[in-house]
């Protein structure tokens, strides 16, 4: 049997709640599952409001539209994330700005920040991978000395903690994804939390077609149909109930691979940092190149042994629909695109067993050899 790099893990208690919204007849875009998974969520991360949204890409669509860029305005963000960061960027007319990673976190190198400021930096987008945080206290530091807004993108980062304080309770908004293979699923689903009551009325517009709380159908600016389901909030619900023992849990799957892969020669894994506790989202490694073997070979050798894996990001400044636009020309990110070729992530689901972990990590030992 193949040991697949996700498989959910819903209770009956999930099963239960989805029922209760259906039954309620509450099954499209509003609903008192929304408003308690929303509520239940930004409480959860310290804030004060939530905005439940289709997916985590628009989450990212609806905190880039906040930010009221202008044409030529500049977003800081790592090149080594998902390309759902730079879309809404592109699509405000405005500049993504990218930095490499941090060679031990893989999450943004803050140091690089700074210089990459210009007379049009408007925000930087944090992004934190494969469930470490990125190192908040000197972003936030740089963020306020400049004038600028923080967009968290958390979406990987469920229950991961900075110096004591939850991923997403940092900056001016933040995002998370509720896809399948995250900590709280919705099957697909996300969520933008703010604090400022304006902003979490203006977002709770623009995720709703514009509409306005006291006139519906009159329309002062363009809005989008965001909306997550009442039916996927009450699974979402259920599953916040048990957060600490799916924080737990992932924690342990991470626990049991560090211990088994931390002095297997040939690979390199993301180091937790004094100041960070991971929730371990998904597993990965980085194989080195003194091995001969590159992150495509790795897992084709891992699944020829019943191991299913995942590549690592590309970063945006690789992207051939990217530089086509003439974006980000001979720029280069050495520890990014050296993650990105060697990096690859193992299964992590919450449904895997210590069993699996320890045939996984036999199968890494005999892919090295
Ligand atoms: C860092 C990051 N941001 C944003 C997203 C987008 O979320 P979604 O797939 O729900 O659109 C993802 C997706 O997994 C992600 O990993």
């Amino acid at each position: 049997m193949n040991i697949p790099v996700n498989e959910p893990l819903l209770t009956e208690a999930d099963y239960a709640s989805v029922m209760a919204a259906l039954r309620s007849g509450w099954i499209s875009g509003a609903g008192p599952h929304i408003e308690a998974f929303e509520a239940r969520w930004a409480n959860y991360c310290d804030r004060r409001h939530g905005i439940a949204v289709a997916n985590g890409s628009v989450a990212l669509q609806v905190a880039v539209s906040l930010l009221d860029l202008q044409p030529g305005d500049e977003v800081i963000l790592p090149t080594f994330t998902i390309i759902s960061c730079v879309l809404p960027i592109l699509l405000a007319d405005a500049r993504p700005v990218l930095v490499d990673s941090d060679p031990q976190t893989w999450t943004m190198d803050v140091t690089q920040i700074e210089s990459r400021i210009t007379p049009r930096t408007r925000a930087i987008m944090a992004v934190h991978i494969y469930g470490h945080p990125v190192d908040m206290d000197p972003l936030l530091e740089i963020a306020e000395r400049h004038n600028l807004q923080v967009v968290e993108d958390a979406a990987e980062a469920h229950g991961a903690e900075y110096r004591g304080r939850r991923a997403g309770s940092f900056g001016t908004s933040s995002c998370f994804s509720f896809y399948a293979n995250k900590l709280v699923t919705t099957g697909e689903g996300g969520m933008l939390l703010v604090d400022d009551d304006r902003l979490a009325e203006h977002a709770r517009s623009l995720r709703n077609l514009g509409f306005q709380p006291h006139r519906r159908f009159l329309h002062t600016e363009l809005g989008f149909n965001f909306r997550l389901t009442n039916l996927q909030a009450a699974l979402g619900l259920a599953q916040i109930e048990r957060m600490d023992d799916i924080v737990a849990r992932k924690r342990r799957i991470g626990q049991a691979y560090t211990e088994r892969l931390s002095e297997m020669p040939g690979i390199e894994l993301q180091v937790q940092q004094s100041w960070a506790r991971s929730v371990y989202w998904m597993y990965g490694l980085v194989v080195r190149e003194d091995t001969g073997i590159d992150a495509a070979e790795f897992a084709n050798r891992l699944k020829q042994r019943g191991v299913e894996t995942r590549p690592f990001f590309l970063g945006m400044h690789e992207q051939p629909v990217l530089r086509e636009r003439g974006l980000f020309d001979g720029e280069r990110y050495p520890v990014a695109e050296r993650i990105a070729r060697q990096g690859l992530y193992l299964p992590s689901g919450l449904a895997l067993e210590e069993a699996q972990i320890d045939r996984v990590c036999e199968a890494v030992r005999e892919a090295l050899a």
